[in-house]
């Protein structure tokens, strides 16, 4: 049912994905997905397992087919059920990395490369001077002779990687490339990606569940959950601006203190959070409360690094809001402390960049800034 490319009306994107579902039976696996992706641009996208990233892949790549929706890849629509248009793969021009490494045992590394390009029936000359290239981009030019079973694991996934890029798709789908590598070479394969990318310019969606990943690697991150996508925006707007409390949660790591709106003017919050019987619930001075009302049930956002840790009751009130609460633990990373204190019922994460000797069940005070506190309504 493949039928002739029909020319897209939004050229700027150069991937165009507009609402989209997939379901599996009575599953739904993507639901009413949209997302543009401008040419060049690193895209993520982050959820838990089975919120439907590689499902959203496998559609763009045209793996599965959705039931509605349409994308478009360049000019090129290339699925829109109700237009009856669904382009195989290999129609695509899409490269693919996935998290196997998928490179033929029995070929060299640049037999795996040069693969794509002889089934397109490329000349000698091409396949020579684009295998060379792809091959030079991931370093792998010296090994270029060698059986594919004799390569390390991150020289495999660059094989694969190379064999993803070498006909110069206009976009590059990885699908947790990174997760059978050991955290070493998980870093330093992710900084290769991204050099790589920015070098060929290539537009790019990565999936993955490990936000710092994520954070690290993309020009915009789509947080998704439960197969709908629950936030879109660069890094650093994803986590100073979460938009409700699993994207806060998600994305690195936060308490989340459960409580009631009682004031709002403008953009200032105060939210009252009860604490153990018998004990004065705390009042705490926050901002955001978007689309919540006074009297609605809200959560606070704090992150460990926004809270200040004193020994001794500070003094006065400038400090915006001051907690007291005693040692949970700490461990010391290097040039940093982490810790969680208790305050009540409630787990505070703590992080200081100074050295301070800290027993279990001591008390300690906690104060952050109103502005660190961030109130969401669910
Ligand atoms: N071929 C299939 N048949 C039936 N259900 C499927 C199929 N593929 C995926 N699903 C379901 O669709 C949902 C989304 O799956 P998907 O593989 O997209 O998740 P994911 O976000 O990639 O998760 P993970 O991080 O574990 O890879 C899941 O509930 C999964 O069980
Ligand atoms: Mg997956």
């Amino acid at each position: 049912m493949s039928a002739e490319p029909l020319v897209n009306e939004n050229p700027e994107a150069m991937v165009s994905i507009e609402h989209l579902w997939k379901k599996f039976g009575p599953e739904t696996a993507v639901a009413d997905f949209n997302l543009d992706i401008a040419p060049g641009e690193f895209v993520t996208l982050l959820g838990p397992s089975g919120c439907g990233k590689t499902t959203t892949l496998r559609c763009v790549a045209g793996l599965e087919r959705p039931e509605e929706g349409e994308i478009r890849i360049g000019s090129t629509t290339v699925v829109a059920p109700a237009k009856d248009i669904y382009l195989f793969p290999e129609h695509r021009n899409i490269g693919m990395v996935f998290q196997s490494y998928a490179v033929w045992p029995h070929m060299t590394v640049f037999d795996n490369v040069a693969y794509g390009l002889r089934v397109r029936r490329a000349s000698s000359e091409e396949i020579k001077t684009r295998t060379t290239r792809a091959l030079e981009l991931v370093g792998l030019d010296h090994l270029a002779d060698r059986f594919a079973t004799k390569l390390s694991g991150g020289q495999r996934q660059r094989v694969a990687l190379a064999r993803a890029i070498v006909y110069e798709p206009e976009v590059i789908l990885f699908d947790e490339p990174l997760s059978n590598l050991d955290a070493k070479l998980r870093e330093q394969m992710r900084d290769e990606i991204v050099r790589l990318q920015k070098e060929v310019g290539i537009t790019s969606i990565f999936v993955t569940h490990d936000q710092s990943e994520a954070l690290v690697m993309s020009d915009r991150v789509v947080v998704m959950d439960k197969a709908v996508i629950q936030q879109i925006g660069d890094p650093q707007d994803i986590y100073a601006n979460p938009v409700n409390s699993f994207v806060a949660n998600f994305i690195g790591v936060t308490a989340l203190l459960e409580g009631k709106l009682v004031n709002k003017e403008g953009e200032n919050c105060e939210v009252e959070v009860p604490m153990d019987a018998g004990q004065e619930p705390l009042r705490i001075r926050a901002v955001g409360g978007e689309g919540a009302q006074v009297g609605n049930d809200v959560f606070l956002s704090l992150r460990p690094e926004d809270v200040s840790l004193h020994l001794s009751k500070p003094e006065g009130t400038d400090h915006g809001n001051l907690l007291e609460g005693s040692v949970i633990d700490t461990i010391y990373l290097g040039s940093f402390l982490e810790g969680r204190v208790q305050v009540g019922p409630h787990e505070i994460g703590i992080q200081i960049d100074h050295f301070e000797n800290l027993a279990p069940g001591q008390t300690v005070y906690l104060t952050f800034q109103a502005d660190h506190a961030l109130c969401l309504a669910e």
